[in-house]
């Protein structure tokens, strides 16, 4: 039997991002207080971009923890200091601006945990690095949002402290100039203004990624506690992967990808989970426990290519790319349940 939760370091990860996650909710109900209270039109409008591309960052942050797989809680902590913090955010004991400088506290704590769990990934595994890729995007407008909080912490606390305007440019010039040479701004306004949520071909290729870069991590050990780890999460990201895909994306393409095609996809998943399930009945120390990974990577490596080539042009063809957005929220939303389910019935 193949233990599957027992790495540490994959856990700590875990409690990591869901602490990113709880974090991430304190922003946006911070964002949502302040805009009730400052009184200038400017800031008002930067804060409203930062709650828009933090709202959106929490669906990227819910992502990374499905494509990640093993989730975690925050820790209690972790809880409370949001529970106290938000208390204090709706009170009236704090400035706006003594808001805002908290505000920009936690933005800069939130970027650190980013760039945290990034390193550590690089640390742990290629395919824990590939399944949080998507969280750079996070970090990086984390990044650029501290940026901006400088500017607005200079203009609301000379204000407070002397009821007149900051004279108009010292920390502006610096902004914009740091702002050019990093390409921050530019990058920024792309990111939040033309970026589409993933569609479900992204998502699906992603999972498919990992499942090659943990194969190929195998590849690179005969340490049977490595092996058995690495194995214990291609199971877990196979079945989920696969039973999401019966659940939502097979009986969606069926009408216009075909009968006989979708059914083929059918059969070659219920082919690889009977090997799964033998493989997870073998010892990973046994000689022919890699053998019978490249037996089922040979399997899974033609059904990829079926999905990707033929049922992804189908999709490309017959479904608008809002209806692949859709496709893309109800997939992640059932794989999220079936990691539910499969954790607790392990
Ligand atoms: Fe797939
Ligand atoms: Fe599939």
């Amino acid at each position: 039997m193949v233990s599957t939760l027992d790495d540490t370091k994959r856990l700590a990860i875990a409690t990591k991002l869901a602490e990113m996650k709880a974090m991430q909710e304190l922003l946006i109900a911070t964002e949502q207080q302040l805009l009730t209270e400052v009184n200038d039109q400017e800031i008002v409008n930067d804060i409203r971009k930062m709650l828009e591309s933090d709202q959106k960052n929490i669906g990227i942050l819910d992502t990374v923890v499905v494509q990640y797989g093993v989730k975690g809680e925050p820790k209690q902590t972790t809880q409370q200091l949001v529970e106290k913090t938000k208390e204090l955010m709706q009170g009236s004991d704090l400035t706006t601006y003594e808001k805002t400088a908290q505000f920009e506290l936690l933005k800069h704590g939130q970027t650190m945990a980013g760039i945290v769990v990034h390193k550590a990934a690089q640390v742990v595994g290629a395919d824990i690095e590939a399944a949080i890729t998507p969280l750079n995007t996070v970090n990086f407008e984390n990044r650029a949002h501290q940026e901006q909080l400088k500017g607005i912490l200079e203009k609301l606390g000379t204000r407070e402290l002397t009821g007149k305007d900051a004279d108009q440019g010292f920390f502006a010039r610096i902004q914009d100039a740091a702002a050019a040479v990093s390409g921050v701004v530019g990058s920024v306004v792309t990111q939040t203004s033309d970026k589409q949520d993933m569609n479900i071909q992204d998502i699906i290729r992603m999972d498919h990624a990992k499942v090659n870069t943990i194969y190929t991590e195998m590849g690179t050990t005969d340490d049977p506690q490595k092996l058995q780890e690495y194995f214990g999460q291609m199971y877990k990201d196979l079945n989920a992967h696969a039973l999401a895909e019966e659940q939502v994306v097979y009986p969606a393409v069926r009408p216009f990808y075909g009968g006989d095609d979708t059914k083929e996809l059918y059969d070659e998943q219920a082919e690889m989970k009977v090997m799964l399930d033998q493989i997870k009945a073998t010892s990973p120390s046994s000689p022919e426990f890699k053998d019978k990974v490249k037996q089922l990577m040979d399997v899974v490596g033609d059904h990829i290519r079926q999905e990707e080539s033929t049922m992804f042009a189908a999709i490309r063809d017959n479904m608008s790319s809002a209806q692949s957005e859709q496709l893309a929220t109800k997939f992640k939303e059932a794989k999220s349940q079936i990691q539910d389910e499969m954790s607790k019935a392990s």
